[in-house]
């Protein structure tokens, strides 16, 4: 749709086994018997956006600044800002009568679902079973129909996620699609949908979808507890107020970090191999760190729950290897200070991410410090994003990697 945009703004979806015959006089469609068909026409959002880089460098670039923008458009959906209460988006979900969650997906979209998983026990006692798509979709995991299922994608068209869909329709389990591109296939074929508004992105790695994935799964997080009753009203104020303020902290990060970053790119792009270390929500961006530095800049990077670290991966540490440590000053800051004493002591360099009070409470020399604002538990995995992210644009823009379109890589993963 977004390619046709500047042609035209009416789509018709074909269903699988369809055929369409397309002259100049127009389309006849055929379904896998032969059978003509009527398929409906579709207004197409996609003409809304203008897709170019503006002044930007490349589409990643662009879509990294983008984000305050757009994740307060995408809130916009989920809570009412004068208000700071939370809409109810879609009803077809009753997050009260949940006995739990499914929630499945592929590569960043799977980490924003991880990061979910976080909210919606912690804040709304709600289980989440949660897999990337490739596994739970053969898993055959014993499912009930009190449970519902969540699928994220910012396509909504990857095959994996869609099977897994299937699968979870099957069970008799109810449908919710967390998706960019409201006429996609996940999102014709679930119960609710859930916008992430991100607008179109064109980067073939994830930025601001990711960010409006967790944008949206928080509120739904905040949403769920209020449904099961266990926010109270001042509660539910503050949480939102965390959400709506998050734009204008975000824009404040994007306009101060940039030239520490892209100075810190220069040294980073030395090394063959960055570690990325995390705990709590933490520990998915540390994932999602390691997957944005390894697909656009190609150096080798992991990300690891910091409490694994004496698990194993601390064989590796010298001096060859950088760790970038997530951290704001939250519940697990002591104890994620303390494996960056045992990376210390064993020479390792680090690269510290945290937050005013985090830097202020550790006394280790480090390679960099990135000191971002203070900020609620809720809020802080898309705050933290923004290095995150930066970090690895400019470390690939550095090495002269091709960042919008990364060898072997596409978009859109349609295919097994
Ligand atoms: C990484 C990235 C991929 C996608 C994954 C799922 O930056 O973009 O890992 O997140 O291929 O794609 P969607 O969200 O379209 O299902």
């Amino acid at each position: 749709a977004i390619a046709l945009s500047p042609f035209t703004n009416e789509i018709t979806y074909l269903v699988d086994g369809d055929c369409a015959i397309v002259t100049r006089q127009g389309a006849e469609i055929i379904d896998f018997s032969g059978k003509p068909v009527k398929r409906e026409r579709q207004i197409s959002q996609a003409t809304a956006y203008v897709v170019d880089k503006g002044n930007h460098r490349h589409f990643m670039e662009k879509e990294i600044y983008e984000q305050p923008e757009v994740i307060s458009h995408a809130l916009s959906h989920y809570v009412d800002f004068a208000s700071k209460t939370v809409k109810q988006a879609d009803t077809a979900i009753d997050f009260a009568k949940l006995s739990g969650l499914a929630i499945s997906a592929c590569g960043t979209a799977y980490l924003s679902g991880l990061i979910g998983k976080y909210w919606f026990e912690r804040y709304a006692r709600l289980p989440v079973e949660i897999d990337v798509a490739s596994e739970f979709r053969y898993r055959e995991i014993p499912l009930v129909p009190t449970q519902a299922a969540l699928f994220i994608s910012q396509s909504g068209e990857t095959a994996d996620t869609l099977a897994a869909l299937r699968y979870c329709q099957q069970e008799g389990l109810k449908i919710g699609a967390v998706v960019n591109t409201r006429e996609s296939t996940m999102a014709r074929e679930s119960d609710a949908i859930f916008p992430i508004l991100a607008g179109p992105e064109i980067g073939v790695a994830s930025t601001k979808a990711f960010t409006c994935q967790l944008a949206v799964l928080a509120s739904l997080a905040v949403a769920a507890r209020k449904a099961r009753g266990t926010v109270t009203a001042q509660q539910e104020t503050d949480l939102v107020r965390h959400l709506t303020e998050m734009p204008r902290i975000m824009s404040k990060v994007l306009n101060s970090i940039q030239p520490q970053i892209e100075a810190l790119s220069r040294d980073l792009s030395r090394f063959k191999d960055v570690l990325y270390l995390g705990r709590g929500t933490s520990f998915p961006l540390a994932l999602e760190g390691a997957l944005k530095l390894k697909e656009i800049s190609y150096i080798h990077a992991e990300g690891y729950a910091a409490g694994e670290l004496k698990h194993g991966p601390i064989a590796l540490i010298d001096e060859n290897m950088p760790v970038i440590v997530i951290a704001p000053h939250d519940r697990f800051f002591e104890k994620t200070v303390s494996n960056m004493q045992e990376v210390a002591a064993r020479g390792g360099r680090i690269i510290f991410i945290t937050d005013e009070k985090g830097a202020a409470a550790s006394k280790l020399d480090t390679m960099a410090t990135i000191t971002l604002p203070n900020v609620d538990e809720l809020i802080a995995p898309m705050v933290f994003s923004l290095p995150i992210q930066l970090l690895a644009y400019h470390t690939a823009v550095f090495m002269g990697a091709d960042v919008d379109q990364p060898r072997n890589l596409a978009k859109s993963v349609t295919v097994e």
